[in-house]
């Protein structure tokens, strides 16, 4: 699906991504059957495991043939999927989700307790494999924890907000999604030992990306069909969330005021529909495309200082292709 279908394109990565499986499952088996069902639920579900491919793919950066990843680079790998996983827990609590990766929610499952202490154990083990790593990749990993839970907290604080202003959505999905991808690529590269500026344009390459997925994210919200997001579009203005695609519709002259009347508190199924048909119709789309297309420029460049290895080469081509899926289904 979205973005991995490129980063394929690097031979080993399948073989590598199955023992990142493999040291998933493993992380997560816990003395007790029950506890070991729910912290291993969204695993099994599956998953893009976009942050994975990302490590593996940054810790081949500079290999000419890149035959395998290393089990360190199949450990980070692990550990980035963990907190992200971790994170989705979380997440589906505070958004009252009850699906998530084509299933139900744990929340939804066993409960909001449960849900929040399944997370926190995922963030435990994923804080554990980043210690074997060094003090470097587990700093890191507590580093970007830190910055989801601000991500996190500042999309709360402009919850049903229509005057959220672009400079605090952006720092949200900084906090809430491009650290993380910006982190898995380090943490590829630092285990990798590259050298510090090549680890550097790497961290920059998946800030830039991580920011170009979020808005994609955020565009396909409201262009896609229910049945790709396994949830009616608009989802996130049902959530309260206004991204980036709301907002630009609401500075747009035509759709503005409209908008702004329907948005601000809850909303029930026909408000949320005229909502996303009015930034559809707007110009917001299109800007938050380029917007997008944008920070996937910046995550190409990012790569330009380093050698078109096959995993460089994969990863820009990734970037190409996030582009390129915000013009899908519309
Ligand atoms: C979902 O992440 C949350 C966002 C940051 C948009 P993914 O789109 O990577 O979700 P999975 O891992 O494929 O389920
Ligand atoms: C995903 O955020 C969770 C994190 C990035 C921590 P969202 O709430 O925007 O994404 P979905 O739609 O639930 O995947
Ligand atoms: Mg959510
Ligand atoms: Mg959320």
């Amino acid at each position: 699906m979205l973005a991995l279908s490129a980063l394929a394109a690097l031979p080993c990565l399948e073989d590598d991504l199955r023992r990142v499986e493999r040291e998933l499952f493993d992380a997560v088996e816990a003395r007790d059957e029950f506890i070991t069902e729910m912290v291993s639920h969204l695993i099994a579900a599956g998953g893009k495991r976009v942050r994975p491919g990302l490590c593996i793919a940054a810790s081949l950066a500079l290999d000419e043939s890149a035959p395998a990843a290393s089990e360190s680079a199949v450990r980070g790998a692990a550990s980035v999927e963990l907190v992200h996983i971790g994170s989705l827990y979380h997440d589906d609590v505070i958004d009252g989700a009850t699906t998530r990766r084509s299933v139900r929610s744990v929340n939804a499952q066993w409960g909001n307790l449960r849900a929040i202490l399944s997370g926190d154990y995922l963030l435990g083990r994923a804080s554990e494999i980043a210690a074997s790593l060094g003090t470097e990749v587990a700093s890191l990993v507590a580093n970007t924890l830190t910055q989801l839970c601000e991500g996190q907290m500042l999309e709360i604080d402009s919850s049903y907000d229509p005057g959220r202003s672009e400079e605090r959505y952006e720092r949200a999905i900084e906090g809430k999604t491009a650290a993380l991808l910006s982190t898995s690529c380090r943490i590829g590269a630092i285990v990798a030992g590259l050298p510090r500026p090549t680890i550097d344009a790497l961290g920059e390459f998946g800030l830039s990306y991580g920011m170009a997925f979020q808005v994609v994210d955020d565009i396909l919200d409201l262009v896609a069909d229910e049945s790709s997001l396994g949830k009616p579009a608009g989802n996130d203005i049902s959530e309260g969330v206004y991204t980036l695609p709301v907002l630009r519709a609401l500075a747009d002259n035509s759709t503005g005021d409209e908008l702004r009347s329907l948005l601000g508190g809850p909303v029930d199924d026909s408000a949320r529909d005229r909502a996303a048909a009015l930034v559809r119709a707007s110009n917001g789309i299109e800007e938050a495309r380029e917007v997008a297309r944008k920070w996937s420029d910046r995550a190409q460049a990012a790569l330009d200082k380093l050698p078109e290895t096959p995993a460089a080469l994969a990863m820009r081509s990734a970037a190409v292709h996030l582009a390129e899926t915000a013009k899908l289904n519309h």
